[in-house]
């Protein structure tokens, strides 16, 4: 039989579960600079990539003091620098938090100073998953708000290893912090495959929107040409076929290089735009296939 002072001093030493107290009240935000801008509380907010000098002002107009990007790209740690913003990079993909790079969120925002904006890409995912650990850290969230935080913050419900990771999280506690190793890199090692992964992210957010403007150059992006996009694409799938991560999945690969071609062939013959739609989607279903299969789980 356990007496109660041998219980007391067991739910002392264990990790707080799913958080503590209620979520601090949510302030607004202006997104027009940084797409998807919210505050999870007053020392925590999240969105998509800060780019350019006016996203990185606003951020620091917020009140920001420290940037977390869990993305693969390369953080703009100077513009940041330029506003004051420190740059913390703890990339992880699609499947979940990995227990690793918990602990390293953990430390972050234990550490230095906030408060913190927390950002992917597009400000989605990853991103928000990473900022319900934050505060869960921080003790502002429990993990059934948690799990209400990406729901608001439009997470695909098919990410459900975000989803585990946020609502079955448990901070660590205080002294494995401490004990942590972590330096904060402004920008981290990121596997090869990731990384080409983003620079084809790229080129796709180009033709999706020459795609918007009838397979032209967008207005507002004259330098974009679509078939310069098309072919970039194409060259960096060819590329990834060479990386030995690549020999797991070469058929989809092979596929998704086909499509790029055909996308290219397309769009550099006179030939209108159907066929052009065509093979973008084809190529675009193509990312989902070997996404959902070798990423997102
Ligand atoms: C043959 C498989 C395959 C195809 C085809 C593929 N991907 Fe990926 N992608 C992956 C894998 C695997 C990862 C995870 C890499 C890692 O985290 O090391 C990934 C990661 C990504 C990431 C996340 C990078 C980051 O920030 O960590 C993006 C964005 C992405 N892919 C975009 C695309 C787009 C856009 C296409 C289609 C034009 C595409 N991918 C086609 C397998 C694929």
């Amino acid at each position: 039989m356990m007496n109660r002072r041998r219980l007391a001093l067991l739910l002392a030493i264990l990790p707080a579960a799913c958080g503590g107290s209620e979520p601090s009240p949510k302030a607004g935000g202006d997104a027009t600079a940084v797409p998807h801008f919210a505050w999870l509380s007053s020392r925590v907010a999240r969105g998509a990539q800060p780019e350019g000098e006016a996203s990185f002002a606003f951020l620091a107009a917020q009140g920001i003091r420290t940037l977390i990007s869990v993305d693969g790209a390369r953080p703009d740690v100077e513009a940041a620098a330029r506003h004051g913003l420190r740059y913390v990079h703890i990339p992880f993909g699609y499947d979940q938090v990995p227990a690793e790079e918990r602990r390293h969120i953990a430390k972050t925002v234990r550490e230095l100073e906030g408060p913190f904006f927390i950002h992917c890409h597009h400000g989605r995912h990853r991103g928000p998953a990473a900022a319900a650990i934050a505060e869960q850290v921080l003790g502002g969230m429990t993990c059934e708000e948690a799990k209400e935080e990406l729901v608001r913050a439009g997470t695909d419900p098919r990410y459900e290893g975000l989803y585990r990771s946020v609502t079955e999280f448990r901070a660590p506690g205080e002294e494995e912090t401490r004990a942590d190793p972590f330096d904060f890199p402004a920008v981290a090692p990121v596997p090869a495959l990731a990384e080409a992964m983003v620079a084809l992210d790229r080129r796709m957010d180009g033709l999706k929107a020459a795609r918007a403007a009838g397979w032209k150059p967008p207005p507002d992006h004259p330098d974009i040409a679509p078939a310069h996009e098309a072919l970039q694409a194409e060259e960096l799938l060819a590329e990834m076929a060479r990386l030995p991560e690549a020999a797991e999945f070469p058929a989809l690969l092979g596929e998704s290089l086909l499509a790029a071609r055909a996308l290219r062939a397309a769009l550099d013959a006179p030939i209108g735009p159907a066929e052009a739609e065509t093979a973008y989607r084809r190529l675009t279903q193509s990312c989902s296939a070997c996404h959902s299969e070798h990423r997102d789980r």
